[in-house]
């Protein structure tokens, strides 16, 4: 299983297809890639558009707004959303002057309903998103979302997955003890925390440490990781081989 991540334009896909060259490039399988719009050289003519999702701060938001404001991401944050009316990424996003939408998401707690996660891909497309970046989104993606942008999502974790995965990681590795935790962006596959991972960032845990100070210093690393990372796959860098995810 080979894929590279990144977008391409539909008929370039199908010329490398018909000449019979370049990479099999698909979402955790290989497929035609005639098929696989996503892939993408940095010479196309349309930027690559980043969506980014969130239901908190808006931390990751800003640092990913300003590596492509710097040059440091090849890449526009195309569209914001969320999950909550009154999340500060919101707030964030409107102040760098990015579309930015509340969607609401049903009746459960963990996960968005139907017509919500169809809600979302359809704002997704209509903004021409190639990449999902998940930064806080507090909800399991299972259906439509995952289907439509299968191996083009990724998310940003606070612990050296695959250790502590799920909510609140930072206070898992100080109630376990453990000296060095830190940051994990990974690709988003149905699971919780478990698709490949693309890049991790070490935090060492102080003795004086308590569960906000220790998420502080990995909120610092995570600003870093996601823009390294999302740069690299915005560029057509990354090659996903099985479980590993490798720079090429
Ligand atoms: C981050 O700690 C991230 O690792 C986790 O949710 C938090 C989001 O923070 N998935 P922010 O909203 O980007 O500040």
């Amino acid at each position: 299983m080979e894929f590279q991540a990144g977008a391409v334009d539909p008929g370039e896909a199908q010329l490398v297809g018909a000449v019979g060259i370049g990479i099999s490039l698909a979402p955790f399988a290989l497929v035609n890639p005639a098929e696989a719009g996503y892939l993408r050289r940095v010479t196309d003519a349309r930027q690559f558009q980043i969506g980014v999702l969130g239901s908190g701060k808006g931390s990751n938001l800003v640092a990913l707004a300003e590596g492509c404001g710097s040059g440091q991401i090849p890449a526009r944050i195309g569209l914001v959303l969320s999950d909550v009316a009154e999340a500060g990424i919101l707030q964030r996003a409107r102040e760098h002057n990015l579309p930015a939408r509340f969607i609401p998401p049903g009746p459960y707690r963990t996960k968005l309903d139907e017509a919500a996660e169809l809600a979302f891909v359809q704002a997704l497309q209509a903004a021409q998103v190639d990449l999902i970046a998940l930064a806080g989104f507090m909800r399991v993606l299972k259906g439509e979302l995952l289907r439509a942008y299968e191996g083009r999502i990724v998310n940003i974790h606070p612990s050296l997955l695959p250790s502590f995965p799920g909510l609140e990681a930072w206070k898992q590795a100080l109630a376990h003890g453990v000296k060095i935790t830190g940051c994990t962006v990974h690709f988003v596959d149905a699971g919780v925390d478990s698709g490949p991972i693309i890049g991790q960032l070490p935090v060492p845990v102080l003795d004086t440490d308590t569960p906000e100070s220790l998420h502080e210093r990995i909120q610092v690393a995570e600003h870093e990781l996601y823009c390294k990372c999302v740069a690299g796959i915005a560029r057509g860098e990354l090659q996903v081989h099985g479980r590993r995810v490798i720079s090429c």
